[in-house]
C-alpha cells in the first residue's frame, strides 16, 4: 500500500515529535553524563578566582554539560547554598582537616563546602552519594591522595553533623553575622554603623533567606486576573504582587518555567523591585530609548511591553553573549526585537549624543540588594566599591550625554550603599558629571500610591530595602536634562 504524498512514514523521525522527545531522551541516558556536583564544584572554583559568578558564566556552563532542567536547578542549589553558607560551612569540614581553609588547594576547598553543604543542608541527598562526587573530583585532578584526604574529612562530616557551636543574636552582631550566617566581617562592620546593630542583624537574616519567586505579567498579552486564571488551569496558584500593578507572585519556580503560560510568553520572572524601576520612565508613542547596560533585556522588555512595542529601542551592553539571549526571549514575549550594540557605554559614539528621549542605566553594581539570589557577591574584596562607583559615574555622564534637552535618565542599582545613589545622584545634579545640567524628579506621580510612605525615602528617590520588605534591595532615581 502507497502513502498519500506527504502523509509521516511510520519509521519518519522527522515528523514525529514525540519520538523525537523520547529518542532524544534515550541519547541522553545512554550518555554518560557529568555528575551535577562536580559542575557545581568547579563554578564554585571559577567563583573565587573571578571574585564573583554571573548568571551568564553560569548559564554558559549549565549549557556545556547539556543537563535537564532538574539537574540545571541542582547545581544552582549546590552553588549558591556553599556560597551563601561559605563560613559555616568552612566551620564544620575544617574540625577535622589538620589544614586549614585557604592551606588547601581551591578545588579541594570547593570540594569539601559543596560536600559539606549536602550533608548539613539537604536532606533529601544520601551521604556516599555528597561524599563520593567530591572524592572523585578530587581525585581525578590531585592524585588519590589527596582524595583520601577530602574522603576523610566529609566522611566525619557525615557522622557527626555539626558540632560546632554557632553565636547567636544575644552574642553580638559581628559575631553572629560572621559566623553564623556568614557575612564577611567588614560588611558586617559598614551595615551596623549605618544602620545599627539590631538592623544589620536582621538584614543579614533576611539576605540568607530565599526570596519568593515573583512574575511579570506581559500586558500586551493578558491583564494580571487573566493570568492568574491561565496559570491556575495549569495547578499554579498566584497572586497579586504587594507594590506593582503587574506583579505576581508564586510558590515556586520549577512549575512556573515549566509552564505553557510562560512558553507563551504570559509571564517572565522579575523581582517586584525591578518592576518598580521599570514604572519610572516617562515615555511616550514612538519614543527614542536607549537601555545602555540592558543584560539579557529585563527593563528593556519591561519598558517595550509598557509601550505595546510601540518603541524605538536601542540596547547597548558590553557582554554580546548577553544581548545575544534577547533573540529568544523577543520572540517567547511576541515583542519586536531591540536595535542591539555590543560595547562599552563609559563613553558614547558620538552620534547618540543628544539623541534619545530617554535613557535607561540599570548600571553594574555591587548588587548587596539582591544577595539573597547572588550570594557570590560578599565575598568579593571591599577595595571593588570603588571601581563601581567609578563606573557608575563614568557611565552616569554618558547617559546625560545621550539624552535629548527635556529627556531623562533613569538610574537604577540593586543596592542602598550610599557611594551608588546617594552620592551618584550629588555627582550628577552638582554638574560634576560633564556639561549637561540636570535635576531630580518627583516620583510620587510615576508610582501607586501604595509604594510612597514605604519606598520614597525622599520624593526623588525609590528605595526598597531588604531588612524591612519582602523585597530585593534596590535604588533608583530619574534626572531630568535641562540643558
Ligand atoms: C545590572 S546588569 C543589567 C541588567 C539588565 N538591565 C536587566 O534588567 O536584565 C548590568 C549590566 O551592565 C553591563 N556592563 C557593565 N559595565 C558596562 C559598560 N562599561 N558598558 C556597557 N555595559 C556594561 C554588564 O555586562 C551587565 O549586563
Amino acid at each position: 500500500m502507497h502513502e498519500p504524498a506527504g502523509a509521516p512514514h511510520p519509521n519518519d523521525v522527522a515528523s514525529d515529535p514525540e519520538r523525537q522527545r523520547r529518542l532524544r531522551d534515550a541519547a541522553h541516558r545512554k550518555r554518560r553524563r557529568v555528575d551535577p556536583r562536580i559542575v557545581a564544584a568547579n563554578m564554585l572554583v571559577l567563583a573565587e578566582k573571578l571574585g564573583s559568578l554571573d548568571d551568564s558564566a553560569m548559564e554558559a556552563e549549565l549549557d556545556r554539560a547539556r543537563f535537564p532542567e532538574k539537574d540545571r536547578r541542582f547545581v544552582i542549589q549546590l552553588v549558591r547554598g556553599a556560597l551563601r553558607h561559605q563560613a559555616r560551612l568552612d566551620a564544620a569540614w575544617t574540625r577535622y582537616s589538620h589544614r586549614p581553609v585557604y592551606a588547601v588547594h581551591p578545588l579541594v576547598r570547593a570540594a569539601m563546602r559543596i560536600g559539606s553543604f549536602q550533608l548539613l543542608h539537604l536532606s533529601r541527598v544520601p551521604a556516599y552519594a555528597a561524599v563520593d562526587a567530591s572524592v572523585r573530583l578530587v581525585k581525578s585532578k590531585l592524585g588519590s591522595g589527596v582524595g583520601g584526604f577530602v574522603n576523610g574529612v566529609l566522611r566525619k562530616v557525615a557522622e557527626k553533623g555539626f558540632t560546632a557551636t554557632l553565636p547567636e543574636r544575644v552574642d553580638g552582631p559581628l559575631a553572629y553575622c560572621v559566623q553564623t550566617l556568614s557575612f564577611p566581617a567588614w560588611l558586617v562592620e559598614r551595615w551596623r554603623q549605618r544602620y545599627g546593630d539590631e538592623c544589620c542583624m536582621n538584614l543579614c537574616e533576611t539576605l540568607n533567606e530565599r526570596a519568593a519567586p515573583t512574575l511579570r505579567v506581559n500586558v500586551t498579552k493578558s491583564p494580571p486576573a487573566a493570568v492568574i486564571a491561565e496559570l491556575a488551569a495549569e495547578n499554579i496558584a498566584a497572586a497579586p504582587g504587594r507594590y506593582s500593578p503587574v506583579a505576581l507572585t508564586t510558590a515556586r519556580l520549577g512549575p512556573v518555567l515549566g509552564s505553557a503560560a510562560h512558553a507563551s510568553g504570559l509571564v517572565t520572572i522579575q523581582g517586584e523591585a525591578s518592576q518598580l524601576v521599570g514604572l519610572l520612565a516617562r515615555q511616550g508613542r514612538g519614543d527614542s530609548v536607549l537601555e545602555m547596560c540592558a543584560g539579557v533585556g529585563g527593563k528593556s522588555f519591561h519598558a517595550l511591553e509598557r509601550a505595546h512595542g510601540e518603541l524605538r529601542l536601542t540596547t547597548a551592553d558590553m557582554s554580546p553573549g548577553r544581548l545575544t539571549r534577547m533573540l529568544g526571549e523577543a520572540a517567547r514575549l511576541g515583542l519586536p526585537l531591540p536595535a542591539r550594540v555590543a560595547m562599552d557605554m563609559r563613553e558614547i559614539p558620538p552620534s547618540w549624543a543628544r539623541r534619545f528621549n530617554c535613557v535607561l542605566l540599570d548600571a553594574p553594581c555591587s548588587t548587596f540588594g539582591a544577595i539573597r539570589k547572588h550570594p557570590d557577591v560578599k565575598w568579593r574584596p571591599e577595595e571593588r566599591l570603588a571601581d563601581v562607583r567609578r563606573d557608575q559615574q563614568s557611565l552616569v555622564a554618558a547617559a546625560l550625554e545621550a539624552v535629548k534637552p527635556g529627556g531623562e535618565v533613569v538610574y537604577s542599582v540593586c543596592s542602598c550603599e550610599s557611594e551608588e545613589v546617594e552620592e551618584i545622584l550629588d555627582f550628577a545634579v552638582s554638574g560634576r558629571a560633564g556639561s549637561r545640567r540636570c535635576r531630580a524628579v518627583d516620583l510620587r506621580e510615576r508610582l501607586p500610591e501604595s509604594c510612597h510612605a514605604a519606598l520614597l525615602p525622599r520624593p526623588s528617590l525609590l528605595q526598597t530595602w531588604p531588612g524591612a520588605l519582602e523585597l530585593d534591595g534596590m535604588s533608583a532615581f530619574v534626572l531630568e536634562v535641562t540643558a
